[in-house]
Protein backbone atom coordinates (compact mmCIF):
# COMPACT_ATOMS: atom_id res chain seq x y z
CA UNK A 1 0.00 0.00 0.00
CA UNK A 2 2.59 2.26 0.83
CA UNK A 3 6.36 2.46 0.20
CA UNK A 4 8.29 0.99 3.47
CA UNK A 5 11.80 0.96 2.05
CA UNK A 6 13.68 4.15 3.98
CA UNK A 7 14.80 6.70 1.45
CA UNK A 8 17.34 9.61 2.15
CA UNK A 9 18.00 12.85 1.08
CA UNK A 10 21.23 15.36 0.79
CA UNK A 11 21.22 19.11 0.60
CA UNK A 12 23.92 21.76 0.80
CA UNK A 13 23.88 24.19 3.99
CA UNK A 14 26.40 26.45 4.32
CA UNK A 15 28.72 24.35 2.04
CA UNK A 16 28.40 21.33 4.58
CA UNK A 17 26.55 18.52 2.75
CA UNK A 18 23.79 17.22 4.90
CA UNK A 19 21.60 14.15 4.40
CA UNK A 20 18.40 13.02 6.30
CA UNK A 21 15.66 10.05 6.51
CA UNK A 22 12.97 11.48 3.98
CA UNK A 23 9.21 11.23 4.88
CA UNK A 24 6.35 11.46 2.65
CA UNK A 25 3.25 10.70 3.48
CA UNK A 26 1.88 10.56 -0.67
CA UNK A 27 5.04 9.24 -1.81
CA UNK A 28 6.62 11.39 -3.15
CA UNK A 29 9.87 10.81 -4.04
CA UNK A 30 13.22 12.85 -2.72
CA UNK A 31 13.62 16.05 -3.88
CA UNK A 32 16.69 16.75 -6.33
CA UNK A 33 16.82 20.27 -5.92
CA UNK A 34 16.79 22.15 -1.92
CA UNK A 35 16.74 25.83 -0.99
CA UNK A 36 17.27 27.12 2.19
CA UNK A 37 14.44 29.83 2.90
CA UNK A 38 13.40 31.96 6.12
CA UNK A 39 11.49 34.79 7.40
CA UNK A 40 13.18 36.95 4.73
CA UNK A 41 11.76 34.84 1.70
CA UNK A 42 8.48 36.53 0.13
CA UNK A 43 5.39 34.31 -0.52
CA UNK A 44 6.01 35.66 -4.14
CA UNK A 45 9.73 34.10 -4.46
CA UNK A 46 8.18 30.92 -2.63
CA UNK A 47 5.10 30.57 -4.84
CA UNK A 48 7.69 30.60 -7.79
CA UNK A 49 10.17 27.98 -6.42
CA UNK A 50 7.66 25.95 -5.96
CA UNK A 51 5.59 25.84 -9.14
CA UNK A 52 9.52 25.50 -10.94
CA UNK A 53 9.72 22.56 -8.47
CA UNK A 54 12.69 23.72 -6.16
CA UNK A 55 12.13 22.26 -2.44
CA UNK A 56 12.57 24.65 0.44
CA UNK A 57 13.99 24.12 3.68
CA UNK A 58 12.06 26.67 5.96
CA UNK A 59 15.01 28.10 8.65
CA UNK A 60 12.90 30.43 9.83
CA UNK A 61 10.13 30.82 12.71
CA UNK A 62 7.88 28.15 13.01
CA UNK A 63 4.34 30.09 12.87
CA UNK A 64 6.02 32.22 9.83
CA UNK A 65 5.84 29.36 7.93
CA UNK A 66 2.01 28.67 8.51
CA UNK A 67 1.44 31.77 7.66
CA UNK A 68 3.93 31.42 4.12
CA UNK A 69 2.15 28.26 3.45
CA UNK A 70 -1.56 29.78 3.72
CA UNK A 71 -0.45 32.82 1.38
CA UNK A 72 0.73 29.84 -0.96
CA UNK A 73 -3.18 28.32 -1.25
CA UNK A 74 -4.17 32.07 -1.66
CA UNK A 75 -2.05 31.86 -4.60
CA UNK A 76 -2.55 28.63 -6.03
CA UNK A 77 -6.79 29.58 -5.75
CA UNK A 78 -6.15 32.73 -7.78
CA UNK A 79 -4.36 30.82 -10.70
CA UNK A 80 -7.07 27.90 -10.32
CA UNK A 81 -9.73 30.78 -10.70
CA UNK A 82 -8.32 32.40 -13.55
CA UNK A 83 -7.73 28.52 -15.76
CA UNK A 84 -11.72 28.24 -14.71
CA UNK A 85 -13.03 31.44 -16.07
CA UNK A 86 -10.63 30.77 -19.38
CA UNK A 87 -12.22 27.49 -19.51
CA UNK A 88 -16.36 28.39 -18.73
CA UNK A 89 -15.08 31.15 -21.53
CA UNK A 90 -14.05 28.68 -24.50
CA UNK A 91 -16.34 26.08 -23.76
CA UNK A 92 -19.11 29.09 -24.10
CA UNK A 93 -17.70 30.02 -27.05
CA UNK A 94 -17.22 25.81 -28.62
CA UNK A 95 -21.34 26.08 -27.70
CA UNK A 96 -21.63 29.22 -29.61
CA UNK A 97 -19.68 27.46 -32.30
CA UNK A 98 -21.46 24.68 -32.52
CA UNK A 99 -25.03 25.77 -32.56
CA UNK A 100 -23.77 28.83 -35.37
CA UNK A 101 -22.25 25.83 -37.38
CA UNK A 102 -24.29 22.45 -36.09
CA UNK A 103 -20.77 20.98 -35.56
CA UNK A 104 -20.83 19.23 -32.26
CA UNK A 105 -18.77 20.20 -29.14
CA UNK A 106 -16.07 18.05 -28.08
CA UNK A 107 -16.78 16.44 -25.00
CA UNK A 108 -15.54 18.67 -22.00
CA UNK A 109 -13.26 16.81 -20.10
CA UNK A 110 -14.58 15.35 -16.91
CA UNK A 111 -15.10 17.57 -13.95
CA UNK A 112 -14.07 15.20 -11.41
CA UNK A 113 -10.54 14.10 -13.54
CA UNK A 114 -9.90 18.27 -13.91
CA UNK A 115 -10.82 18.45 -9.79
CA UNK A 116 -8.28 15.83 -8.57
CA UNK A 117 -5.94 16.80 -11.12
CA UNK A 118 -5.88 20.44 -9.47
CA UNK A 119 -5.97 18.53 -6.10
CA UNK A 120 -2.74 16.95 -7.12
CA UNK A 121 -0.99 20.05 -8.34
CA UNK A 122 -2.14 22.05 -4.91
CA UNK A 123 -0.52 19.32 -3.45
CA UNK A 124 2.50 19.33 -5.10
CA UNK A 125 3.05 23.08 -4.99
CA UNK A 126 2.53 22.64 -1.11
CA UNK A 127 4.56 20.15 -0.56
CA UNK A 128 7.14 21.78 -1.87
CA UNK A 129 7.67 23.75 1.63
CA UNK A 130 10.01 21.18 4.05
CA UNK A 131 11.36 21.50 7.50
CA UNK A 132 14.21 19.28 9.36
CA UNK A 133 13.13 17.36 12.54
CA UNK A 134 15.83 16.24 14.64
CA UNK A 135 16.01 13.27 16.89
CA UNK A 136 12.54 11.96 18.61
CA UNK A 137 10.45 14.48 15.66
CA UNK A 138 12.31 17.49 17.25
CA UNK A 139 12.24 21.02 15.57
CA UNK A 140 14.62 23.44 16.42
CA UNK A 141 12.74 26.46 14.97
CA UNK A 142 11.66 29.26 16.57
CA UNK A 143 8.29 28.85 18.38
CA UNK A 144 8.20 25.32 17.67
CA UNK A 145 5.51 23.25 19.28
CA UNK A 146 6.04 20.14 20.53
CA UNK A 147 4.96 17.80 17.34
CA UNK A 148 7.21 14.00 19.21
CA UNK A 149 4.29 12.40 19.82
CA UNK A 150 1.83 13.18 16.90
CA UNK A 151 4.83 12.06 14.56
CA UNK A 152 5.88 8.98 16.34
CA UNK A 153 2.05 8.36 16.21
CA UNK A 154 1.78 8.83 12.23
CA UNK A 155 4.99 7.56 10.81
CA UNK A 156 6.32 5.28 13.21
CA UNK A 157 9.79 5.69 15.86
CA UNK A 158 12.97 6.94 14.17
CA UNK A 159 15.65 4.29 14.33
CA UNK A 160 17.92 6.58 16.38
CA UNK A 161 20.76 5.06 15.59
CA UNK A 162 20.93 5.56 11.79
CA UNK A 163 18.18 8.48 11.62
CA UNK A 164 19.61 11.64 13.25
CA UNK A 165 17.22 13.83 11.48
CA UNK A 166 14.19 13.70 9.11
CA UNK A 167 13.17 16.12 6.39
CA UNK A 168 9.33 15.75 5.54
CA UNK A 169 6.49 18.82 4.01
CA UNK A 170 4.45 21.58 6.79
CA UNK A 171 1.73 19.63 4.68
CA UNK A 172 2.44 16.26 5.98
CA UNK A 173 3.08 17.41 9.72
CA UNK A 174 -0.30 19.48 9.49
CA UNK A 175 -2.08 15.90 8.58
CA UNK A 176 0.21 14.29 11.70
CA UNK A 177 -1.14 17.53 13.94
CA UNK A 178 -4.37 17.23 12.86
CA UNK A 179 -5.04 13.20 13.05
CA UNK A 180 -3.62 13.52 16.55
CA UNK A 181 -6.63 16.12 17.35
CA UNK A 182 -9.16 13.45 16.18
CA UNK A 183 -7.50 10.90 17.84
CA UNK A 184 -7.53 12.92 21.20
CA UNK A 185 -10.93 14.45 20.92
CA UNK A 186 -12.73 11.79 19.07
CA UNK A 187 -15.82 11.73 16.73
CA UNK A 188 -18.85 12.26 17.71
CA UNK A 189 -21.67 9.18 16.51
CA UNK A 190 -24.72 11.20 17.67
CA UNK A 191 -27.24 7.99 16.73
CA UNK A 192 -24.82 5.89 18.74
CA UNK A 193 -24.44 8.36 21.74
CA UNK A 194 -20.49 7.45 21.37
CA UNK A 195 -17.21 9.34 19.95
CA UNK A 196 -15.09 6.80 17.53
CA UNK A 197 -10.99 7.54 18.15
CA UNK A 198 -9.75 7.54 14.51
CA UNK A 199 -6.15 7.05 13.89
CA UNK A 200 -3.76 8.82 11.64
CA UNK A 201 -4.07 7.31 8.21
CA UNK A 202 -7.42 5.46 9.14
CA UNK A 203 -10.62 6.36 7.37
CA UNK A 204 -12.37 8.48 9.76
CA UNK A 205 -16.51 8.90 9.60
CA UNK A 206 -16.89 12.37 10.44
CA UNK A 207 -19.85 12.04 7.39
CA UNK A 208 -22.05 9.13 9.04
CA UNK A 209 -25.20 9.64 8.03
CA UNK A 210 -24.99 5.75 6.94
CA UNK A 211 -25.24 4.49 10.85
CA UNK A 212 -28.42 5.29 10.85
CA UNK A 213 -29.56 2.73 7.92
CA UNK A 214 -27.05 0.46 10.22
CA UNK A 215 -29.26 0.87 12.58
CA UNK A 216 -32.70 0.82 10.92
CA UNK A 217 -32.19 -2.46 8.88
CA UNK A 218 -33.96 -5.12 10.41
CA UNK A 219 -31.57 -7.97 11.15
CA UNK A 220 -31.85 -11.53 9.67
CA UNK A 221 -33.43 -13.75 11.67
CA UNK A 222 -30.41 -15.72 12.44
CA UNK A 223 -27.69 -13.20 13.49
CA UNK A 224 -25.31 -14.93 15.05
CA UNK A 225 -21.79 -14.40 12.88
CA UNK A 226 -21.20 -11.53 10.84
CA UNK A 227 -18.39 -10.14 8.59
CA UNK A 228 -17.64 -6.18 8.57
CA UNK A 229 -15.23 -6.08 5.76
CA UNK A 230 -12.81 -2.84 5.39
CA UNK A 231 -13.72 -2.29 9.10
CA UNK A 232 -11.27 1.31 9.57
CA UNK A 233 -12.18 2.63 12.47
CA UNK A 234 -14.37 -0.56 13.44
CA UNK A 235 -18.09 1.62 13.54
CA UNK A 236 -19.47 -0.96 11.31
CA UNK A 237 -18.14 -3.91 13.66
CA UNK A 238 -19.49 -2.04 16.55
CA UNK A 239 -22.61 -1.20 15.82
CA UNK A 240 -23.23 -4.75 14.84
CA UNK A 241 -21.89 -6.06 18.47
CA UNK A 242 -24.53 -3.59 20.00
CA UNK A 243 -27.33 -4.78 17.90
CA UNK A 244 -26.90 -8.26 19.25
CA UNK A 245 -24.67 -10.29 17.05
CA UNK A 246 -22.44 -12.59 19.17
CA UNK A 247 -19.69 -13.42 16.76
CA UNK A 248 -18.44 -10.47 14.64
CA UNK A 249 -15.17 -10.82 12.59
CA UNK A 250 -13.72 -7.46 11.30
CA UNK A 251 -11.27 -7.50 8.24
CA UNK A 252 -8.95 -4.61 7.19
CA UNK A 253 -6.31 -4.54 4.78
CA UNK A 254 -4.49 -1.68 6.74
CA UNK A 255 -2.59 -2.14 9.84
CA UNK A 256 -3.27 1.17 10.48
CA UNK A 257 -6.85 0.57 10.72
CA UNK A 258 -6.69 -2.52 12.97
CA UNK A 259 -4.57 -1.14 16.01
CA UNK A 260 -7.04 2.27 15.23
CA UNK A 261 -10.51 -0.62 15.21
CA UNK A 262 -8.74 -2.74 18.00
CA UNK A 263 -8.19 0.33 20.83
CA UNK A 264 -12.27 1.18 20.08
CA UNK A 265 -13.45 -2.11 20.83
CA UNK A 266 -11.68 -2.13 24.14
CA UNK A 267 -12.77 1.54 24.74
CA UNK A 268 -16.17 0.46 24.53
CA UNK A 269 -15.82 -3.33 26.12
CA UNK A 270 -15.84 -4.93 23.34
CA UNK A 271 -13.22 -6.90 23.11
CA UNK A 272 -15.12 -10.12 21.50
CA UNK A 273 -15.10 -8.55 18.71
CA UNK A 274 -12.66 -10.33 16.17
CA UNK A 275 -10.18 -8.71 13.80
CA UNK A 276 -8.15 -10.09 10.90
CA UNK A 277 -5.74 -8.45 8.65
CA UNK A 278 -7.22 -9.57 5.33
CA UNK A 279 -7.58 -8.66 1.50
CA UNK A 280 -11.43 -8.76 2.05
CA UNK A 281 -12.42 -11.53 3.85
CA UNK A 282 -11.36 -13.66 6.78
CA UNK A 283 -10.16 -17.10 6.57
CA UNK A 284 -10.76 -20.02 9.10
CA UNK A 285 -14.25 -18.01 9.60
CA UNK A 286 -17.64 -19.89 9.90
CA UNK A 287 -20.13 -18.93 7.15
CA UNK A 288 -21.83 -15.37 8.04
CA UNK A 289 -25.26 -14.57 8.79
CA UNK A 290 -24.67 -10.97 7.75
CA UNK A 291 -21.51 -10.01 5.22
CA UNK A 292 -21.43 -5.84 5.70
CA UNK A 293 -19.09 -3.68 3.88
CA UNK A 294 -18.71 0.42 3.04
CA UNK A 295 -16.17 0.37 0.34
CA UNK A 296 -14.56 3.03 -1.07
CA UNK A 297 -16.86 4.78 -3.03
CA UNK A 298 -15.17 6.34 -6.18
CA UNK A 299 -13.52 4.70 -8.63
CA UNK A 300 -9.71 6.26 -8.92
CA UNK A 301 -6.25 5.78 -7.72
CA UNK A 302 -5.85 6.51 -4.15
CA UNK A 303 -2.30 8.85 -3.26
CA UNK A 304 -1.95 8.88 0.00
CA UNK A 305 -2.99 6.47 3.21
CA UNK A 306 -6.21 8.60 3.72
CA UNK A 307 -7.47 8.28 0.19
CA UNK A 308 -7.74 4.09 0.66
CA UNK A 309 -10.86 4.92 2.45
CA UNK A 310 -12.34 7.01 -0.62
CA UNK A 311 -10.90 5.80 -3.67
CA UNK A 312 -10.86 2.20 -5.13
CA UNK A 313 -8.91 1.95 -8.27
CA UNK A 314 -11.27 0.57 -11.18
CA UNK A 315 -14.13 -0.60 -8.39
CA UNK A 316 -11.47 -3.27 -7.70
CA UNK A 317 -12.54 -3.75 -3.56
CA UNK A 318 -16.37 -3.38 -4.73
CA UNK A 319 -16.37 -5.74 -7.29
CA UNK A 320 -13.93 -8.06 -5.39
CA UNK A 321 -16.01 -8.06 -2.24
CA UNK A 322 -19.58 -8.57 -4.32
CA UNK A 323 -17.81 -11.89 -6.01
CA UNK A 324 -16.87 -13.49 -3.12
CA UNK A 325 -20.03 -12.69 -0.65
CA UNK A 326 -22.18 -15.27 -1.72
CA UNK A 327 -20.10 -18.42 -1.26
CA UNK A 328 -19.42 -17.19 2.59
CA UNK A 329 -23.23 -16.65 3.74
CA UNK A 330 -24.83 -19.17 5.43
CA UNK A 331 -28.44 -20.39 4.66
CA UNK A 332 -31.16 -17.04 4.85
CA UNK A 333 -27.73 -15.01 5.50
CA UNK A 334 -27.85 -11.12 3.68
CA UNK A 335 -24.94 -9.16 2.50
CA UNK A 336 -25.05 -5.20 3.30
CA UNK A 337 -23.41 -2.69 1.07
CA UNK A 338 -23.14 0.50 1.78
CA UNK A 339 -22.81 2.39 -1.25
CA UNK A 340 -22.86 6.33 -2.06
CA UNK A 341 -24.35 7.34 -5.55
CA UNK A 342 -21.50 10.12 -6.39
CA UNK A 343 -19.89 7.90 -8.91
CA UNK A 344 -22.68 7.45 -10.73
CA UNK A 345 -23.43 11.53 -10.79
CA UNK A 346 -20.23 12.16 -11.34
CA UNK A 347 -20.37 9.74 -14.76
CA UNK A 348 -17.74 7.51 -12.95
CA UNK A 349 -20.28 4.18 -13.10
CA UNK A 350 -23.57 3.55 -13.95
CA UNK A 351 -26.57 2.14 -12.43
CA UNK A 352 -27.01 -0.35 -14.66
CA UNK A 353 -23.23 -1.43 -14.52
CA UNK A 354 -23.57 -2.00 -10.24
CA UNK A 355 -26.70 -3.86 -10.86
CA UNK A 356 -24.94 -6.38 -13.50
CA UNK A 357 -22.28 -6.55 -11.16
CA UNK A 358 -24.71 -7.78 -8.37
CA UNK A 359 -26.46 -10.18 -10.84
CA UNK A 360 -22.73 -11.95 -12.07
CA UNK A 361 -22.14 -12.03 -7.97
CA UNK A 362 -25.38 -14.67 -7.90
CA UNK A 363 -27.11 -11.55 -5.48
CA UNK A 364 -30.46 -9.88 -6.35
CA UNK A 365 -32.06 -6.48 -3.85
CA UNK A 366 -34.31 -7.62 -1.50
CA UNK A 367 -34.43 -3.87 -0.36
CA UNK A 368 -32.70 -0.64 -0.45
CA UNK A 369 -32.85 2.22 2.41
CA UNK A 370 -31.53 5.75 1.13
CA UNK A 371 -30.05 8.75 3.44
CA UNK A 372 -29.21 12.12 2.00
CA UNK A 373 -25.80 13.36 3.12
CA UNK A 374 -25.76 16.92 5.05
CA UNK A 375 -21.90 17.16 5.36
CA UNK A 376 -20.48 20.22 4.58
CA UNK A 377 -19.42 19.85 0.98
CA UNK A 378 -22.85 18.93 -0.28
CA UNK A 379 -24.25 22.22 0.79
CA UNK A 380 -21.14 23.95 -0.72
CA UNK A 381 -22.25 25.94 -3.93
CA UNK A 382 -19.17 27.12 -4.81
CA UNK A 383 -17.47 23.64 -5.19
CA UNK A 384 -17.07 22.56 -8.61
CA UNK A 385 -19.04 19.48 -8.15
CA UNK A 386 -21.84 20.94 -6.40
CA UNK A 387 -24.28 19.60 -8.42
CA UNK A 388 -23.30 16.19 -8.26
CA UNK A 389 -22.54 15.96 -4.01
CA UNK A 390 -25.68 18.03 -3.83
CA UNK A 391 -27.59 15.33 -5.42
CA UNK A 392 -26.11 12.38 -3.99
CA UNK A 393 -27.84 9.59 -2.04
CA UNK A 394 -26.32 6.73 -0.01
CA UNK A 395 -27.45 3.18 0.29
CA UNK A 396 -27.82 0.12 2.15
CA UNK A 397 -28.18 -2.36 -0.17
CA UNK A 398 -29.61 -5.42 1.28
CA UNK A 399 -28.64 -8.57 -0.97
CA UNK A 400 -29.52 -12.03 -1.45
CA UNK A 401 -28.66 -15.05 -3.14
CA UNK A 402 -30.65 -15.46 -5.99
CA UNK A 403 -31.31 -19.70 -7.34
CA UNK A 404 -30.12 -19.75 -10.76
C1 LIG B 1 -14.88 3.82 3.29
S1 LIG B 1 -13.76 3.06 4.41
C2 LIG B 1 -14.98 2.39 5.53
C3 LIG B 1 -14.46 2.18 6.92
C4 LIG B 1 -15.53 1.74 7.94
N1 LIG B 1 -16.13 0.47 7.56
C5 LIG B 1 -16.58 2.80 8.10
O1 LIG B 1 -17.70 2.60 7.61
O2 LIG B 1 -16.31 3.83 8.72
C6 LIG B 1 -13.19 1.63 3.52
C7 LIG B 1 -12.22 0.73 4.27
O3 LIG B 1 -11.91 -0.39 3.44
C8 LIG B 1 -10.54 -0.74 3.62
N2 LIG B 1 -10.12 -1.54 2.46
C9 LIG B 1 -9.84 -1.10 1.21
N3 LIG B 1 -9.54 -2.15 0.42
C10 LIG B 1 -9.63 -3.26 1.19
C11 LIG B 1 -9.45 -4.66 0.94
N4 LIG B 1 -9.13 -5.11 -0.27
N5 LIG B 1 -9.62 -5.53 1.97
C12 LIG B 1 -9.96 -5.09 3.21
N6 LIG B 1 -10.15 -3.78 3.49
C13 LIG B 1 -9.99 -2.88 2.50
C14 LIG B 1 -9.85 0.61 3.76
O4 LIG B 1 -8.59 0.46 4.40
C15 LIG B 1 -10.88 1.37 4.62
O5 LIG B 1 -10.63 1.18 6.00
Amino acid sequence: MLATEKQYVQWHENETLRHARWLSQSNQVPPARIVLVDDKTTADEAYRLACAGTSMLWHGDFQNARQLLQALTRRIERSELRKSIKAANKSAESAKLASESLVLPKVIPNLFHQQRQAQTQRSRVLSRLLLELGKGYVSQLRRAPDVSAACTAAFGQLDEKIDESCLLSFRDLQGALGAAGWRAKGVPIENLGLSIFPHYGVFAPTRHEYVQLLLDAPLPNEHDVAFDIGTGTGLLAIILAQRGVKQVIATDLNPRALSCASENFVRLELPAVQLQQADLFPTDAPLANLIVCNPPWLPAKPTSPLEYGVYDANSAMLRGFLQGAKQRLAEQGEVWLILSDLAEHLQLRSRDELLVWFADAGLEVKYRLDTHPKHGRSQDNTDPLFAARSAEITSLWCLVPFNN
